[in-house]
């Protein structure tokens, strides 16, 4: 098995032509991070995520899986205390967790206009950063086009849009688990009123409504509350085998 011990982002990544992957840590140390994770519900402001910490989050967030390798996201840390306030009445699910919290992120999904076939955005995607021969374009956009006009029947632009935010969802639930891996406090925020914000964060020019919607949004930071008691299903009633 040979590793890079050089590489552009410093971090040990496998090569390509590697075949697989080295355990890095025993499934028992995984289930238990996954076991420490949890949602906070107030955070002590004097205890901030570090920067190097909240840079290796969102680089969870930027090497998530997506379909078709689209990358269909893009993450902003909201810092602006006045647009941060101005939300805040429509962010119910974020009252009494955000203030406290050290980093607000907005995971943005790219909008239909920049995901139809051949636009500029997957042009780029294509070509540019999955390095694909530019005669191939044209192929694999009609196999898109099939996929999620009549495989996947994803018709309006809104399920479109939903769509996308399930692969956004991927990189947040990538964001969440790399924080707590990082024992930093997170909660995932979903409870708000989408057009309203929407339309404050347009207003201010957070993003440009041309290119994303707003897909979910979550904070970071330190609780120094106790961790509530998990509750989760047992693993009968969630998982079953059909031979
Ligand atoms: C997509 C998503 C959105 C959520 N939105 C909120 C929210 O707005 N406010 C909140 O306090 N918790 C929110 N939660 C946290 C859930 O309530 C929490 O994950 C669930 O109760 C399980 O608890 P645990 O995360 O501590 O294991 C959200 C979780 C997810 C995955």
């Amino acid at each position: 098995m040979t590793k890079s011990a050089s590489n552009p982002t410093e971090h040990n990544v496998l090569q390509p032509g590697v075949p697989n992957l080295t355990p890095v840590m025993k499934a028992d140390d995984v289930v238990q991070l996954l076991h420490n994770r949890y949602t906070a519900k107030k955070y002590n402001p004097d205890m901030p995520c570090s920067e190097e910490d909240f840079q290796a989050i969102i680089e969870a967030g930027r090497m998530s899986p997506s379909s078709m390798g689209f990358e269909p996201w893009h993450f902003v840390h909201l810092k602006n205390q006045d647009v941060i306030d101005e939300i805040m009445p429509h962010l119910w699910g974020g009252q009494g967790k955000v203030e406290g919290s050290s980093h607000l992120v907005l995971l943005l999904g790219r909008d239909q206009k920049e995901m139809k076939p051949y636009s500029d955005y997957l042009t780029h995607i294509h070509e540019d950063v999955q390095h694909y021969p530019a005669e191939n374009l044209d192929k694999r956009m009609k196999k898109y086009t099939k996929f999620i006009n009549e495989d996947q029947d994803y018709r309006t632009e809104r399920e479109k849009n939903l769509w996308v935010d399930k692969q956004v969802y991927i990189a947040l639930s990538n964001m969440l688990t790399m924080s707590a891996a990082l024992g930093v406090d997170s909660t995932p925020l979903e409870g708000y009123e989408r057009k309203p914000i929407e339309e404050i964060l347009i207003k201010h020019g957070v993003y440009d409504p041309e290119k994303f919607h707003l897909s979910v949004m979550v904070c970071f930071g330190h609780s120094d509350c106790e961790h509530r008691e998990k509750t989760r299903q047992p693993m009968e009633e969630v998982f079953s085998v059909f031979e």
